[in-house]
């Protein structure tokens, strides 16, 4: 094994390793593809690093695939019912990413005749398109030099340069670092090896420091400590919020459901009534608030932990005699669940009162 020095590090040990240890992603063109010159769709690598954020890799490979199924081309999307948007996108979470998928595909479909743009800068002014997704598609999609960070792209720069700085302060450091070392030739190959190795080789825990290519120069692994990096600056606790979540369910198996606000958490997805998440401990969880009076039973709690607080939800469930008008809402049959816009933690929630509630509707 050669020791290189930082100096003269270079991407390719990083390509080389990549050329034999991808992986095999439905919205990747391997570099084997790449050679009976498949080149990549645009659409997909877009669609792809939307999903990817946050989430990961084998939970959006079933919605990547429903996705494309529904939605071929970025001009089917664009023409698409928004619920229906909203519904598929169910369970992946931080739903905001739908709602702007939708609005970018019309933009594409609208604005640039059904065409992504080619660069950084013409795909960062379609809406919902940030820094990070600008880069990727721009990188894997366009073959443009572009310095792609992730989660995985920091972790591995920061080892193999021991930044001392904390996260989230370091991220233009690391940034340039990137920059320094992203190729002119093959730059999506680079980003996606960056993330493969993130992924599998220099992991959070126990890295497999002896299959790196990057072994030869990794200053932190000549510190003899890699999982010391990145450096995080101290996680503040969650704050916790409570509430109650009512399941109402008449004798003919519907349940009430209702529309959240198009703004803010969850917004314009699918609910059972719930009172206001609050974070005063001594909160409304009781059956006292709960929209309408009935035999209102205890079915335990749930816990979700968002972005920015842990949930606590007190779950009550009824059996309806007489079905009311819901002003606010309407009435599903249990079995059509899975056909809609529940978030997981709805699903949680409605899975703790009824509890073969999804297990039916898939049957
Ligand atoms: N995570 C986010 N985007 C990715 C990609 N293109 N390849 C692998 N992992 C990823």
């Amino acid at each position: 094994m050669t020791i290189t020095t930082l100096d003269s590090l270079s991407a390719k040990p990083l390509l080389d390793w990549y050329d034999r240890h991808h992986r095999d992603l439905p919205w990747r063109v391997s570099p084997g593809m790449a050679a009976r010159g498949v080149k990549p769709d645009p659409y997909r690598v877009w669609l792809s690093e939307v999903m990817l954020q946050q989430t990961t890799v084998q939970a959006v490979k079933p919605y990547f695939a429903k996705f494309l199924e529904r939605w071929p081309e970025v001009t089917d999307l664009a023409a698409a019912e928004n619920d229906e948007v909203m519904a598929a996108w169910a369970g992946l979470g931080y739903y905001a990413r739908a709602r702007n998928l939708k609005k970018c595909a019309e933009a594409v479909a609208k604005d640039h005749r059904g065409v992504f743009p080619d660069t950084e800068t013409g795909l960062k002014s379609l809406p919902g398109i940030g820094d990070y997704t600008a880069a990727a598609v721009a990188a894997i999609a366009f073959n443009r030099q572009a310095a792609v960070m992730d989660g995985n792209v920091e972790r591995v720069i920061s080892r193999l340069y021991a930044i001392e700085a904390p996260l989230p302060g370091a991220k233009p450091v690391m940034k340039d670092k990137v920059t320094l070392l992203t190729p002119a030739n093959r730059p999506g190959d680079f980003a996606q090896a960056m993330m493969d190795l993130g992924a599998t080789i220099c992991t959070p825990k126990r890295p497999a420091c002896s299959l790196c290519p990057f072994r030869g120069s990794c200053q932190a692994l000549k510190l003899c400590d890699p999982e010391l990096f990145p450096v995080k600056t101290a996680k503040k606790e969650k704050p916790v919020r409570q509430g109650a979540a009512f399941i109402a369910v008449t004798g003919d198996g519907e349940i009430l459901l209702r529309r959240r606000a198009e703004s803010g958490l969850l917004g314009g997805m699918t609910e059972v009534p719930t009172t206001a998440w609050t974070a005063r401990l001594d909160g409304e969880t009781s059956v006292t608030a709960a929209p309408f009076a009935a035999a209102w039973q205890a079915c335990g709690t749930v816990i979700h932990v968002f972005t920015h607080f842990e949930l606590r939800l007190s779950i009550w469930r009824a059996a309806i005699v007489q079905k009311l008008e819901a002003d606010d809402g309407w009435w599903e049959p249990v079995t059509n669940l899975e056909a809609q816009a529940l978030p997981t933690v709805m699903k949680k929630a409605i899975a703790a009162a009824i509890p073969l509630a999804f297990k039916t509707s898939r049957a």
